[in-house]
């Protein structure tokens, strides 16, 4: 090796040294004696709009030694409603990420049910944090945070499956109250050429949920792309957009991350910045599906809207009584679905062993071509289960997306309870070449799955790599989850032996798609190799972003970008 590269080497080393010196190996959780003082939190809040938020578990409302208003009947009555959890800082959708599991197996926790006789602690609640009302609090949070070293959360509706808006003795920002709406007639991207105008766009503050963009949306007589759950409690401009975002609405017009024009985010060094596909692209790009808490706080998310069309309802619940007509029908529906998604349909099937049930939504469709498309299933399902217990099957019209919205997700309990959700995405050649064998597959999981229809379609018709999202979302047909729960306060060895369980459904599925990938948002928080399962073939490309525009790595997640370079706590570089 000549001498001139050997000395090129020697000072690179130098300098990466010094490089990792100006970095501190730990970050500062509570408790340390790098933790800020009093002082500075005090000098912090005179700079914010909101007093600090000291977040607890909302389960400690039961617990009289820490709320002498007594309030627990409030919880007992609502901890299973993803809106009522959503409105406190320290509450997770799945409680389980409020807790906290020391190496020991030792578990911190505030359980609802006193009864288990634990004491409540805080588990892995941040303990302190800013109630973010303007970008400029999330500016002067972000620089807090950098200054100080700080572990950093950013927690919107705390929806979360792995983790990840959480940390136990970290800092948070809490952006749930971002509620800002903002419709424009005419929308032209910051750095755009001036003949590059949007119609009928969609502003939402990144605290804004799907329950509430959809009623706007509505009154203005537009539909909007978006997520489904009960209550329809998901975040619309914060992590469901940033792993992806899939819709009942996507096999027509494309996921959450294809009806984006542009965000307004709030980067590591505290500047606010515009990215979309003229400024700061490559960051627009790495927002598109690199996931949330990586690159930046976003505040705000401009989205593309249409006009509200006539849908139609696809709805079908067939008892499954024996194992060959289980495997007959799904083999048969699962034929189908290419077609479906192709077609624009698209929508939700629970499938397990002793039945399948599913509702899909035809956006812009004729009662008759729908009636067409899906009569071989029906036909099918009436031949089979003729003398059996019924079937029910329809399709039915309504007036607009919102009103099939309104009719399957108005309310109800869907969250508050402990479960891992195992995934993945099953792409397009399998399905149509093997039909069968992916419904016997599907049947000899635990518990059955979730089948969303959510891919294909416009799906497919986005190139690959135009957004950072995993590449296998284009040629998959649908994103297929398992699932495992717990009771509360099970251990910690109870629960991972769920854990094993459910990680051996999901290995079904990868031996049935081998390498086909994940959707992010709704996986395993221990898939064994989350860069490969989760970005594909984009990863090395987001981490260099990362880098980018996040070279000390302050915004730091489970699984995320840049996420192997630390330690298990994410607190420590290896
Ligand atoms: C009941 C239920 C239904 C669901 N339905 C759907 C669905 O229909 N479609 C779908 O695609 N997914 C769905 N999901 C998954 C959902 O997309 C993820 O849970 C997603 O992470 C939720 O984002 P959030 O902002 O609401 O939640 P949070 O848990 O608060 O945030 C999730 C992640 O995003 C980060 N984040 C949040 N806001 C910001 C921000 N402003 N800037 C930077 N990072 C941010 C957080 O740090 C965290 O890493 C569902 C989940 C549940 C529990
Ligand atoms: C309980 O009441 C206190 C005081 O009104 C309030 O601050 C807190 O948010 C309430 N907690 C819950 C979980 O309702
Ligand atoms: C486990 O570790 C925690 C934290 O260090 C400690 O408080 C607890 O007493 C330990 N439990 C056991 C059973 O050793
Ligand atoms: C919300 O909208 C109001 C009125 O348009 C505006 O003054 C305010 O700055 C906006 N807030 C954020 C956080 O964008
Ligand atoms: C609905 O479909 C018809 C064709 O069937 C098409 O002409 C029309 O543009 C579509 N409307 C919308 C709003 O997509
Ligand atoms: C249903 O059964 C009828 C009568 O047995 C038969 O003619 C028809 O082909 C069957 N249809 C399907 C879809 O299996
Ligand atoms: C529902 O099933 C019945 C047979 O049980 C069939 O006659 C009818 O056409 C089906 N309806 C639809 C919309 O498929
Ligand atoms: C199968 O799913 C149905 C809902 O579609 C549910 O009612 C039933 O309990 C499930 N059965 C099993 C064995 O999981």
């Amino acid at each position: 090796m000549p001498v001139s590269c050997l000395s090129r080497m020697i000072l690179q080393s130098v300098l990466l040294a010094s490089l990792a010196l100006a970095q501190p190996r730990c970050k500062c959780t509570f408790g340390k004696t790098c933790w800020p003082g009093e002082k500075a939190f005090n000098k912090l809040a005179s700079q914010v709009s909101q007093p600090l938020v000291h977040p607890v578990p909302p389960e400690s409302a039961c617990y009289p030694a820490n709320n002498p208003a007594d309030n627990c009947t409030d919880v007992t009555a609502h901890s299973r409603e993803g809106n009522w959890r959503a409105e406190f800082p320290g509450s997770m959708q799945t409680p389980y990420w409020e807790t906290y599991t020391f190496p020991n197996g030792t578990i911190s926790a505030c359980y609802l049910d006193t009864t288990l006789g634990f004491s409540c602690q805080q588990g892995s609640v941040p303990v302190i944090g800013v109630d973010a009302r303007s970008e400029k609090d999330v500016q002067t949070a972000v620089k807090f945070a950098a200054k100080n070293n700080l572990r950093l959360v950013v927690k919107n509706t705390g929806h979360d499956y792995l983790g990840r808006s959480t940390a136990r003795g970290a800092f948070l920002i809490w952006t749930h109250h971002l509620k800002n709406i903002t419709f424009r007639d005419t929308f032209r991207p910051v750095g755009a050429p001036q003949a590059k105008v949007y119609e009928a766009v969609m502003t939402l503050g990144s605290g804004v949920q799907w329950h509430e963009a959809y009623d706007a949306a509505n009154s203005r007589g537009r539909l909007l792309v978006g997520g489904l759950s009960a209550g329809a409690s998901v975040g619309a401009a914060g992590g469901w957009i940033l792993g992806g975002g899939h819709s009942a609405l996507s096999p027509h017009y494309g996921l959450g991350v294809d009806n984006v024009l542009e965000f307004s985010v709030v980067t590591a060094d505290g500047r606010l910045v515009t990215a979309n596909a003229y400024s700061h692209s490559d960051l627009f790009w790495a927002l598109r599906g690199g996931g949330g808490g990586t690159f930046g706080v976003v505040t705000s998310v401009t989205y593309r809207t249409y006009p509200s069309v006539p849908v139609i309802g696809i709805f079908g619940a067939v008892p499954l009584t024996s194992e060959a007509i289980a495997k007959a029908l799904v083999t048969e529906f699962i034929r189908l679905q290419p077609i479906w998604v192709n077609t624009g349909y698209g929508g939700y099937s629970n499938i397990n062993s002793s039945a399948l049930q599913f509702f899909f939504v035809a956006p812009n469709a004729s009662q008759a071509d729908v009636d067409a498309t899906v009569q071989p299933f029906f036909d099918l399902a009436a031949n089979l289960t003729s003398g059996g217990p019924p079937m029910q099957n329809g399709t039915v019209p309504f007036d607009s997306f919102f009103s099939w919205y309104r009719l399957l997700f108005s309310g109800g309990e869907q969250v508050g309870t402990n479960i891992f959700i195992g995934s993945r995405l099953l792409p397009l050649p399998l399905i149509q070449s093997s039909p069968e064998k992916v419904a016997e597959t599907i049947l000899s999981i635990e518990g059955g799955v979730l089948w969303h229809a959510v891919a294909g379609g416009a799906v497919s018709r986005v190139p690959p790599d135009s957004t950072g999202l995993n590449p296998a979302w284009r040629n998959a047909v649908t994103h297929v989850g398992a699932f495992q729960g717990w009771p509360e306060g099970a251990s910690a060895s109870v629960i991972a032996a769920h854990g094993n369980k459910l990680q051996g459904e999901v290995s079904k599925l990868e031996k049935l798609a081998p390498g086909s990938g994940a959707y992010f948002n709704e996986a395993l928080p221990f898939e064994p190799r989350p860069q490969t399962t989760f970005f594909g073939s984009h990863y090395k490309r987001l981490k260099a972003i990362k880098k980018t525009y996040d070279p000390a790595s302050l915004f730091l997640v489970a699984n995320g970008v840049g996420s192997e370079d630390w330690d298990s706590s994410l607190n420590c570089r290896h």
